[in-house]
């Protein structure tokens, strides 16, 4: 794949910030807004309580008559979304049947240190009896073929999704289709009148290049971005795709009636960014963030959206008339880039939806006088012979621990950073207080898991861990960053 590489590359030239190089697809891609969109089919427990995902690599129909080899929950990409109630612990059976070992990480999940993923706690295919280490011979706990990873659901409702987070390995293993949705309801929400049933769409945002047989192209694929020179060097700033997939497909389409509809979006792109907005302009009214129900709606023209944020959003579809296509873009694209899906609206229908102005309880997180501050660089810096993607100069290592933070306890982290990095703490989620010292920004409200910093940024958190005690990592959520070792390990104590 990587033999192609240099041939496939040309400069992006893809708008406003959305700096890097793009892989160009060489495979016939298909005229836009014609696929139809798919929905990922809610996953059925195995016995109470219990679902069972088996990794299988299989071929997927994503290009219109091509095959396209994925690593998918289930054999699908998005995989099955998991639907969790709060309260009701859940355990999902991860086996894997593929070739490679993986980890399954619950994005924005409050999960015991043993269950959360840790980077190093393989899961190793069926059957297979080797010995794996990461690059620097560490090992973590190593399940054979099969690991519970057990969810005890305390905690709000919200979108969250889980996918691969291997040691190194993060950025090919999602690129290839490890990433599914894992929506978590509660009474607060279920008691609103908000879209539902078919008016509530999860949305699966990614970009993705093609090579000329529809596989996808993804540079030097089963080798560590870190370990690879010259690799590490044109990727600086993290594979970026051609073509935009929504739950998988390429610049589906969807039929509405008019009406409103609640859109869960998530950037599950390894590197890209969207300045998502419809056109013709129809208002976004946001109503959730990263850790569920905002406390009020927020209404925005366009929302930014970085890799591993989500946004709840309602749209209003019968204000416009019927038979108008509504395009969802992205104005930091170009070409291919620039559009992201379409919404045909099909037909008048009653809608007895409403968006109540109050929403949920959103407790602020208040730092006391005196509260600890931490600071973060996250910014490019020498490792050894070479210059790489770090946290306070230093890359990642499992044992070397950054924070110890005491659960409970309410500390300011202060992040720094030289471009932009989509920064995403485990364990809980955090509030945003400042940015370059003045207030949060529009895109920062309520709970947040990921925070985009943008270049030479300064960002203020208000964090807090609770329950429980262990490792868990800070990473950039730019898959690259993250896999040339831009992650931290953060200590509950
Ligand atoms: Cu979405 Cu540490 O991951
Ligand atoms: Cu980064």
């Amino acid at each position: 794949v990587l033999g192609g590489a240099a041939a496939g590359l040309a400069l992006s030239g893809c708008g406003l910030d959305q700096t890097g190089e793009q892989l160009v697809s060489k495979a016939r891609v298909p005229t836009r807004f014609r696929v139809p969109l798919p929905v990922p089919p809610v996953a059925r427990e195995a016995s109470p309580g219990v679902y069972q995902l088996t990794q299988r690599e299989v071929r997927a129909e994503i290009l219109p008559g091509l095959h396209t080899p994925i690593l998918g929950y289930d054999g699908i990409f998005p995989g099955p979304t998991i639907e969790s109630r709060r309260g009701t612990p859940v355990t999902v059976r991860i086996r894997n049947e593929l070739s490679v070992p993986t980890v399954t990480h619950l994005h924005g999940g409050h999960t015991p240190h043993e269950h959360d993923g840790w980077p190093l706690d393989l899961v190793l295919p069926v059957g297979d009896d080797r010995v794996w280490t990461s690059h620097h011979g560490v090992t973590g706990n190593t399940a054979k073929g099969e690991r519970d990873y057990r969810y005890p659901m305390d905690q709000r409702a919200a979108t969250l999704w889980y996918h691969d987070h291997r040691m190194d390995f993060t950025g090919p293993a999602v690129y290839r289709g490890l990433a599914g949705f894992h929506i978590v309801r509660d009474d607060v929400e279920d008691a609103l009148p908000l879209p539902r049933g078919d008016r509530e769409l999860p949305l699966m945002i990614c970009d993705r290049s093609f090579d000329v047989d529809g596989a996808f192209a993804y540079p030097a694929l089963d080798q560590a971005m870190r370990s690879v020179p010259g690799v590490r060097d044109e990727w600086m700033e993290g594979v970026l795709g051609d073509v935009v997939l929504v739950n998988g497909a390429p610049w589906p389409v969807h039929e509405v009636d008019a009406a409103r509809y609640r859109l869960r979006l998530l950037n599950a792109s390894n590197a890209r960014r969207y300045r998502v907005s419809l056109s013709p302009a129809l208002p976004l009214v946001q109503i959730g963030s990263d850790g569920g129900l905002l406390a009020a709606p927020l209404t925005h023209d366009e929302i930014d959206i970085a890799p591993g944020e989500r946004f709840d959003v309602v749209v209003d579809f019968s204000q416009v008339p019927v038979g108008t296509e509504v395009t969802m873009v992205n104005g930091l694209g170009a070409g291919g880039t620039a559009d992201i899906m379409r919404f045909r609206v099909v037909r008048r229908a009653s809608d007895d939806s409403r968006i109540p102005a109050r929403l949920a309880d959103v407790e602020p997180l208040v730092p006391a006088e005196g509260a600890r501050m931490r600071t973060f660089q996250f910014h490019r810096g020498d490792v050894g012979d070479h210059k790489g993607w770090t946290i306070n100069d230093r890359q990642f290592a499992p044992a070397d621990v950054q924070a110890d933070s005491p659960l409970g306890e309410v500390e300011i982290w202060r992040l720094v950073t030289d471009v932009h990095h989509p920064v995403h703490i485990h364990l809980d989620q955090f509030q945003v207080l400042r940015r370059d010292g003045k207030e949060s920004g529009p895109y920062d409200q309520g709970w947040k898991d990921t925070v985009d910093v943008r270049p030479a940024e300064v960002v203020d958190l208000a964090v807090r861990f609770t329950d429980y005690r262990g490792s868990y990592v800070m990473h950039c959520h730019n898959l690259e960053h993250e896999d040339m070792a831009m992650m931290a390990t953060v200590r509950t104590v």
